[in-house]
């Protein structure tokens, strides 16, 4: 007899065989009917007993959660709901599950209760859907990337430069911080520390990536990047997982291109190999809407909303259009923005985002052309002085899944940004040689993989789509 999956059962020609199958009961119902699922696929399968030919002291182990090894025959089912079921012949029970404390039961837990139980929520189906979706994304990724000539550089997780300057960086220390002696300046003694100098955990791959592309053209990173930002919301992790092409000879046009390319290519790949998993959510989604006022209730069911991203172009907005724009909308009843956007210059919050996305433009849009001092020392100043060569990409229910730019590759022009931003030159040594050495036009960006989860998943928590999430005053798991 061979062991296979439970999406090997349920879906390749084994009828009438013997099967083994090892999985988690999901149920057990009428002490007859045990629905088995081992994370291979959204569906169970049924495995029907004949209590009277098993043992009572077995039988009473066999909960939601317990795990369980069943041999029997695959044979057409009776009953409505699946096409083939296994009539069990042997049990074997690798561990149980007392179900007064096993908290996974066959009923619906809100997302909140799960979050506190992340290190047995992806037993349950929507968690086990979101993951294998997270799961073939990833491989999407690295497929398009290898596809179209780009090299997989691993960057450092650990670094001394802040790449965006915006210093929200975890510090990496084995200094004793209460005893550690300060310099005549009354700043840390960073040279008795592990590196000798201050260090932290990367906010971002994009500088030791520019230099690789500086020389193998084409690459792109994928590893995890650490924010200490405070940004308690439903958006943000202090830790995520970050896709950071970078392309030498491209500019800002070819950057956009690539962007748009690229995540409609991955959400096609998920559209493709995640049929069960995307209709399952998708249908989460709706028994979950049918609570809510009709105008609160999304406009398109998930697939619908994942062909219309794949298909349709991306709209391509400065943002002095942009600003435009919102100047003169009403964005609600109030017709006001929280945050008003008065002045030329001015960062977008993510209401103003959304609102360009969802109810402007009805379609995910490419600002581009930033005002300089809003965005960071690296992109490349325009013709005008006053707009950097930036770009965002925004999604419905999202805001930004990308950010990105051209970069600045002249050595003067750079330093007397790094200087106007009081940055550390000594710092950025090496970066300003790639300046010095062979420099050339060359572009890249971010994309926020959890945001892409997010959006592909339809769910509406970051916080819901990486195993275990850490945000500010959480690191439980
Ligand atoms: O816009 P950001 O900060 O850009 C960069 O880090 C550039 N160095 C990227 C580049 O040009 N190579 O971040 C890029 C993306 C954002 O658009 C967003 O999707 C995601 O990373 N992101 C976060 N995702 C989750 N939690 C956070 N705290 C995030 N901060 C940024
Ligand atoms: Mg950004």
């Amino acid at each position: 007899m061979n062991t296979y999956s439970v999406k090997e059962v349920l879906s390749t020609d084994l009828l009438h065989k013997d099967v083994i199958v090892n999985g988690w009961v999901r149920s057990y119902r009428s002490n007859r009917f045990i629905a088995l699922n081992d994370g291979s696929t959204i569906n169970n399968i049924q495995c029907v007993v004949n209590f009277e030919e098993f043992d009572d002291e077995l039988l009473k182990q066999i909960n939601t959660g317990a795990a369980l090894k069943i041999s029997g025959t695959l044979v057409e089912s009776q009953g409505k709901g699946q096409q083939v079921e296994i009539q069990v012949k042997e049990i074997f029970v690798h561990g149980g599950a007392d179900p007064d404390t096993y908290p996974i039961q066959p009923k619906k837990h809100s997302l909140e209760f799960l979050r506190s139980k992340a290190h047995l929520r992806v037993r349950t189906n929507t968690f086990a859907a979101i993951m294998r979706v997270r799961s073939a994304l990833s491989f999407a990724i690295h497929l398009y990337f290898q596809k179209n000539g780009f090299h997989y550089v691993h960057t450092p997780v650990i670094t001394g430069s802040d790449a965006e300057g915006a210093g929200e960086m975890f510090r990496v220390s084995t200094l004793d911080m209460k005893n550690t002696p300060l310099t005549e300046d009354g700043e840390v003694d960073y040279s008795e520390d592990f590196f000798g100098k201050e260090t932290h955990l990367t906010v971002s791959g994009q500088l030791e990536g520019e230099a690789y592309a500086m020389g193998l053209g084409k690459i792109y990173t994928f590893g995890p990047t650490f924010r200490a930002e405070n940004s308690n919301t439903s958006r943000h992790l202090s830790e995520f997982w970050m896709i950071e092409p970078e392309v030498a000879f491209n500019d800002l046009d070819a950057n956009m291109d690539l962007a748009e390319d690229f995540i409609k290519e991955v959400i096609n790949y998920a559209l493709e190999n995640c049929k069960d998993d995307l209709e399952f959510l998708q249908q989460r989604l709706l028994d979950e809407e049918k609570s809510k006022p009709a105008a609160e209730r999304s406009d398109m069911p998930l697939i619908e909303k994942l062909k219309f991203v794949s298909e349709n172009t991306f709209k391509r907005v400065s943002y002095t259009e942009a600003i435009d724009i919102l100047r003169n909308s009403k964005p609600n009843k109030k017709k006001k923005f929280k945050y008003l956007i008065d002045e030329w210059g001015a960062d977008l919050q993510s209401e103003h985002e959304r609102y360009l996305v969802e109810k402007h433009f009805k379609c995910p849009v490419i600002l581009f052309d930033y005002p300089a001092q809003i965005k960071a020392f690296y992109m490349r100043l325009n013709e005008d002085e006053k707009t950097v060569r930036a770009m965002d990409v925004l999604f419905p229910g999202i805001g930004e899944i990308v950010g990105g730019s051209q970069r600045e590759e002249r050595l003067d022009v750079l330093k007397e940004k790094i200087k106007a931003l009081n940055l550390s030159e000594e710092e950025l040594w090496w970066y300003l040689e790639l300046r010095k050495f062979g420099s050339a036009t060359h572009s890249g960006f971010g994309l926020g993989f959890e945001r892409l989860v997010l959006f592909t998943t339809g769910m509406g928590n970051i916080r819901d789509v990486i195993p275990f999430p850490r945000t500010p005053q959480n690191a439980e798991f």
